[in-house]
């Protein structure tokens, strides 16, 4: 038996096009310079950061597969849930372990996977489909516009898993959160994945491993930007810089310009000059503290219910659930 697979395209390729013409010109006309992360992933990037999960150096993945290893039946338990709504889906690899949860509690009946790269996401379904006897929607849509295309109702289990969460600025996150609380309806929960804030020796060699393979991944977004736009960087002009900020408590992963140069991109018309040592700020990964997971949800209008960390403690899931609005007084 197989489940069945739709695909919901929420952001085409010419609202995905409009999007990245916006993003590179603003992040690239003006100093600090910028490319906002959601474009690393297109599909050698995706592959690319398929890769990174492997490192030794890169503990998030396995730390968060392991808590699902030990706890997923515990959280199938606590969520009861028939749907499971994951965002940033990605390849659904560590989701798998949650699946087997619900199917094996006979609660499953519908899984959900949303995510900006079609090709990951479309894989990913296909697999979900061969393995769960139940219906599989596959939305592609950007999280930070699109989550009003989730589908609604049963009780829903939303799983916002790897620490993505971290790649967004404080702002942006508390939005999402928000975003997702006001998407949810009662009966649904959160499953959160946040990295701990840890040794920086840690950290940044898991953002600037030995083979080299996060440096390819942070280089590819110029790749995407020369195929997509036009534009005629040269990647190998770029170091990959990861660093720690401990006053914003994150990972910032840099393209810095070797010399002096300029760079055409030719469908937005637009020359960008690049100074030597100059860097193009990538991406943020923040890392997070119990407490400040705790406010940042309650903030954001959720009722976090239970925590489970990895036997090192470096990364945690969090299942929320939305807190019941006040009423209004006379209502
Ligand atoms: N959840 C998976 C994948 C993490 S990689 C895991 O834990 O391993 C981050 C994923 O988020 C990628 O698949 C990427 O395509 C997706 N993504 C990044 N920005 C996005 C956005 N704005 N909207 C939707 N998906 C996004
Ligand atoms: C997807 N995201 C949580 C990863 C992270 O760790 O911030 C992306 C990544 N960037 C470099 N390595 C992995």
């Amino acid at each position: 038996m197989q489940g069945h697979l739709s695909l919901d395209v929420v952001a085409g390729a010419d609202d995905r096009r409009h999007a990245l013409c916006n993003d590179v010109r603003a992040g690239l006309s003006g100093h600090p310079k910028q490319i906002p992360p959601a474009w690393f992933y297109d599909e050698a990037g995706s592959l690319l950061f398929e890769e990174i999960t492997r490192l030794p150096e890169y503990y998030p993945t396995r730390a968060e597969r392991s808590i699902l290893a030990c706890r997923a039946t515990d959280i199938a338990s606590a969520a009861r849930a028939d749907t499971l709504v994951e965002i940033g889906s990605g390849t659904s690899e560590k989701t798998r372990l949650l699946l087997d949860a619900m199917a094996a509690a006979g609660t499953l009946e519908r899984i959900v996977v949303f995510d900006i790269s079609r090709d990951v996401l479309v894989d990913a379904g296909k697999g979900l489909a061969g393995r769960y006897n139940v219906d599989v929607h596959a939305v592609v849509g950007d999280f930070c516009h699109h989550l009003a295309s989730v589908p609604r109702g049963g009780r829903r289990l939303w799983a916002f898993l790897g620490g993505t969460i971290g790649n967004l600025l404080p702002l942006e996150r508390a939005e999402l959160l928000a975003a997702f609380r006001t998407q949810m309806e009662p009966g649904d929960h959160l499953l959160l994945g946040t990295d701990l804030v840890k040794d920086e020796d840690r950290l940044v060699a898991a953002y600037d491993d030995a083979a080299g393979v996060t440096a390819e991944f942070n280089r590819n977004v110029l790749a995407v930007l020369n195929r997509e736009l036009g534009a005629s960087f040269d990647p190998s002009l770029f170091d990959h810089r990861a660093l720690w900020n401990a006053r914003e408590a994150w990972i910032e992963m840099h393209l810095r310009s070797r010399l002096a140069h300029k760079v055409v991109v030719a469908d937005l018309d637009l020359t960008v000059c690049l100074e030597e040592g100059e860097e193009i700020l990538t991406e943020i990964s923040a890392k997070f503290t119990a407490e400040q997971v705790s406010d940042e949800l309650v903030a954001a209008g959720f009722v976090p219910l239970d925590t489970w960390r990895d036997a090192n403690g470096d990364f945690q899931l969090t299942l929320a659930a939305p807190s019941v609005l006040p009423r209004r007084m006379g209502q």
